[in-house]
């Protein structure tokens, strides 16, 4: 088979970019404010990343905003979050609407207060039909909670059809998960320095380029990047093919 799958994206510029905002708690200890403050900026750099976005015709950006792990901080830390999260949903999501950005919202959401549910869901119906681009929150989200969510409704799915769960294959988990309607990120960014995945979308990354920087989130910006997306325009993507056949196809013989 010489033909490139469909969501194998070889060009030079990424379909998804995903990012991993680290750095908020740095920036404020460095300017002698509350960590509060680093995380108010830095959802002030999620805006300038969605404009961004649309301006580059990136179609998809999925950010993590909080993860599973991250119930274990400060009480009045994800107090604080969470109210934040409320207020973006709040005061941007007309404006997202009306850019046509499609928001929604990927975790666990059993768990997050009766009245943030209510604002995701409102968020989301109203800015369902929208295409210019597709972002996705991560809230309460760990890619192991993706896989078992996704193993277990493929299991449902084939007692409820009668069928052996021991013929379940990739594709039959891969459908129920988060993001399983849009390309896998081509691109992950992860910024603050740590060069880990930190159970974001674990799954979803197997055969995503990685670009790490030092740059704390809230100092992040259009420059940062454009940095980003260069260096992934230099790579050479080949999905476990060798580097002679991405570049002649062709020469699949023998
Ligand atoms: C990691 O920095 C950041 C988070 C856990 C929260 C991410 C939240 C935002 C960027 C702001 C809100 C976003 C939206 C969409 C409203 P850290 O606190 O771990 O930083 P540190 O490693 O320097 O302590």
């Amino acid at each position: 088979m010489s033909q490139l799958q469909p969501d194998e994206n070889t060009g030079k510029i990424p379909r998804h970019i995903a990012i991993i905002m680290d750095g908020n708690g740095r920036w404020a200890y460095r300017q002698h404010l509350p960590r509060v403050a680093g995380h108010r900026r830095g959802a002030e750099v999620v805006r300038e990343m969605v404009q961004r976005c649309v301006e580059l015709d990136i179609p998809h950006l999925t950010l993590f905003a909080f993860s599973t792990e991250n119930w274990r901080r400060p009480a009045l830390e994800v107090r604080l979050l969470m109210n934040l999260f409320r207020l973006m949903l709040r005061r941007e999501a007309k404006k997202l609407h009306s850019n046509g950005v499609r928001l929604r919202i990927i975790g666990d959401r059993a768990a997050l207060a009766p009245d943030l549910q209510k604002l995701i869901g409102d968020a989301e119906t109203l800015t369902a039909e929208n295409h210019r681009l597709t972002l996705s929150l991560a809230v309460n989200y760990g890619g192991k909670w993706d896989i078992t969510q996704a193993a277990r409704k493929a299991v449902q799915l084939c007692q409820e059809q009668g069928k052996d769960p021991a013929m379940l294959n990739e594709e039959d988990i891969a459908r129920h998960l988060a993001l399983a309607d849009i390309p896998e990120p081509d691109l992950l960014i992860r910024t603050g320095g740590e060069e880990r995945i930190s159970n974001f979308l674990i799954w979803q990354l197997a055969y995503t380029e990685f670009y790490f920087t030092d740059t704390l989130w809230p100092d992040f910006d259009g420059v940062e990047l454009g940095r980003a997306i260069h260096s992934f325009a230099q790579r050479q993507r080949r999905f476990g093919r060798t580097g002679d056949q991405v570049q002649d196809p062709a020469c699949d013989v023998g």
